[in-house]
């Protein structure tokens, strides 16, 4: 199943002499359980892509399908609610919340949702998995660049997302960090079958995705799969 679909969606940024075309035309199919990494030069539209799939700001035209619902015919209060519970975002630094323990940064998106039970089981289960249940009573503060994005991806997990976005998420990490978060993120994709869109300007990781999506100048101009899979990959 088509987890994501893009149909011709395009942004343009400013008024008049002022325009950027940040995306355009952009036809675009993820399948559940991809892990799609997207790469591209500075500039070239890989977070206005990521912020539009997550509702974050919407496409000046065309329509983002996110489980076969339009995402802009929801109202501002259905987006909020769709989008805590089907995506989870992963920035390059990090956004915790720095007066709050690991514990209390991972449960946040969590104590939003005011009709959902918190799963502490699951909270553990996720703390320990990514390796920072020991630190769950420290600071980010008190924490290296590699234990505050697991705590970051740990907080995006949290809700279970459907998709899971990430704009560099190992974008500040040494290399040996790159690969543990790397790994972690397959992890996670595989045993919750979550399906990960990763912006990363490291074409090297991105070989090791399911799928490398190339973006210029606001255009993919290639994306293909490395196993068949139903739809076709949209190049403008
Ligand atoms: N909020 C904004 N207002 C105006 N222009 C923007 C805004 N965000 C991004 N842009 C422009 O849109 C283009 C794509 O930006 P972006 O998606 O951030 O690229 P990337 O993430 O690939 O570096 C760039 O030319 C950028 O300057
Ligand atoms: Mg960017």
């Amino acid at each position: 199943m088509s987890i994501l679909k893009l149909q011709n969606v395009e942004k343009i940024y400013g008024e008049k002499e002022n325009q950027v075309k940040a995306l355009r035309k952009i036809d675009l199919q993820v399948e559940e359980g991809e892990f799609v990494a997207v790469v591209g030069t500075s500039g070239s539209g890989k977070s206005t892509l990521l912020n539009l799939i997550g509702g974050l700001d919407n496409p000046t035209q065309g329509k983002i399908f996110i489980k076969n619902r339009e995402v802009g015919s929801l109202s501002r209060k259905e987006l909020t609610i769709f989008r805590r519970r089907n995506i989870g975002f992963v920035f390059q630094n990090y956004s915790l919340m720095p007066v709050l323990n690991v514990y209390d940064n991972v449960a946040l998106p969590l104590t939003f949702d005011k009709g959902k039970h918190i799963n502490r089981k699951y909270i553990e289960e996720l703390l320990r998995e990514l390796g920072i249940w020991e630190k769950r009573k420290k600071y980010p503060n008190e924490l290296s660049g590699g234990q505050q994005q697991r705590v970051a991806i740990a907080r995006a997990l949290a809700n279970k997302p459907a998709i899971l976005l990430a704009d560099e998420p190992t974008g500040n990490l040494d290399s040996a960090t790159t690969v543990e978060v790397m790994g972690l993120l397959k992890a996670s994709c595989k045993k919750y079958r979550q399906t990960i869109i990763m912006v990363t300007h490291n074409e090297a990781i991105a070989q090791t995705c399911d799928r490398v999506i190339h973006i210029e100048d606001g255009c993919i101009v290639t994306g293909n799969r490395r196993f068949p899979a139903k739809g076709g990959d949209g190049i403008c």
